[in-house]
């Protein structure tokens, strides 16, 4: 388990990737996403998670390279989006996001979702940038336990991510199982629910405990579950409260009680019918 904020997870590559991160879907591109990835680094965040689809890698390759910290020492990741998918497409999808992050490289390159007829060619081009050299490590988001069978039973090298729904109500029992059998690390997004479980009662009472927040508890209970997590907040003072969640554990108990809110309830759309 992570014991703080720049720790990392052995990828099944043997990359290291920080188990903690800043997302930043829906954050507009500009001086908002500047300051928010700004401000993450600051507080010692080392990974930045976004997408072709969030319109803002201009922006978070701004704050990458005004923040000082060289390059090795932080972890991006991005996704090729739904409409490039497909092998040239890709590559080119591919080229396009380093062009705006002003990287010449990424530390992760993600299949956005399993398009159904496309994600096997699109993942044939993500091997390619994996075997040029331009990607550190390679990985898929939103596969079912089917999608993965089958991108396995073809794929040259094995995905090392799969980054999916999770939080409280979405424990994602199976899938997990799945991804730890397979050595595929699970990566969580929204794991604040997208802000709709700030009321849980139980969340809050467990939260008194130990004076803190909610969404601390969420984050918490993340790591201890072994699930990378990117929270996303574009407030300075909530992406230092999310990070701040390496000066207490959660007892076994709590760990069960919390798992067991789990209703498989979306927040977003289901891959088999999005
Ligand atoms: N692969 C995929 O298909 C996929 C899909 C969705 C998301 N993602 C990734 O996962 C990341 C996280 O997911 P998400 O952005 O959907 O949702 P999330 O992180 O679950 O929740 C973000 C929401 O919670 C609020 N929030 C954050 N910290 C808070 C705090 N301490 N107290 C109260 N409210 C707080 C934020 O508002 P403020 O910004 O105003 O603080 C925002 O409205 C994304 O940004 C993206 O990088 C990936």
């Amino acid at each position: 388990m992570i014991k703080n904020l720049a720790d990392t997870v052995v990828l099944n590559n043997g990359v290291k990737m920080p188990g903690f991160g800043l997302g930043v879907y829906k954050v507009e591109d500009g001086e908002t996403v500047v300051y928010a990835v700004r401000t993450a680094i600051e507080y010692g965040y080392r990974h930045i998670d976004t997408a072709s689809f969030y319109h803002n890698e201009r922006g978070v390759g701004k704050a990458i390279r005004e923040s000082g910290i060289p390059r090795e020492e932080l972890f991006i990741t991005s996704k090729v989006w739904n409409d490039q998918q497909g092998y040239e497409s890709t590559l080119k999808a591919f080229d396009e996001s380093l062009e705006k992050l002003g990287t010449d490289y990424l530390d992760l390159y993600l299949v956005h979702w399993p398009v159904s007829g496309k994600y096997k060619e699109t993942y044939r081009a993500l091997e390619k940038l994996y075997e040029d050299g331009r990607v550190r490590a390679i990985g898929v988001s939103n596969f079912h336990v089917h999608h993965l069978n089958d991108l396995l039973a073809v794929c040259k090298v094995k995905p090392a991510i799969n980054q999916v729904e999770y939080h409280p109500h979405l424990t994602q029992v199976d899938l997990k199982a799945f991804c730890e059998q397979e050595n595929i690390q699970l990566e969580a997004w929204s794991p604040l629910k997208r802000g709709r479980l700030l009321d849980d009662p139980m969340l809050t009472e467990i939260g008194k405990k130990y004076r803190k927040s909610v969404p601390q508890v969420i984050l918490r209970w993340d790591i201890q579950n072994h699930v990378i997590t990117i929270p996303k907040s574009i407030k300075a003072e909530r992406i230092r409260e999310n990070a701040d969640i390496f000066d207490f554990e959660l007892t076994d108990g709590e760990m069960k009680q919390i798992n067991e809110l789990n209703i498989n309830e979306r927040s977003g759309s289901n891959p088999d019918d999005f």
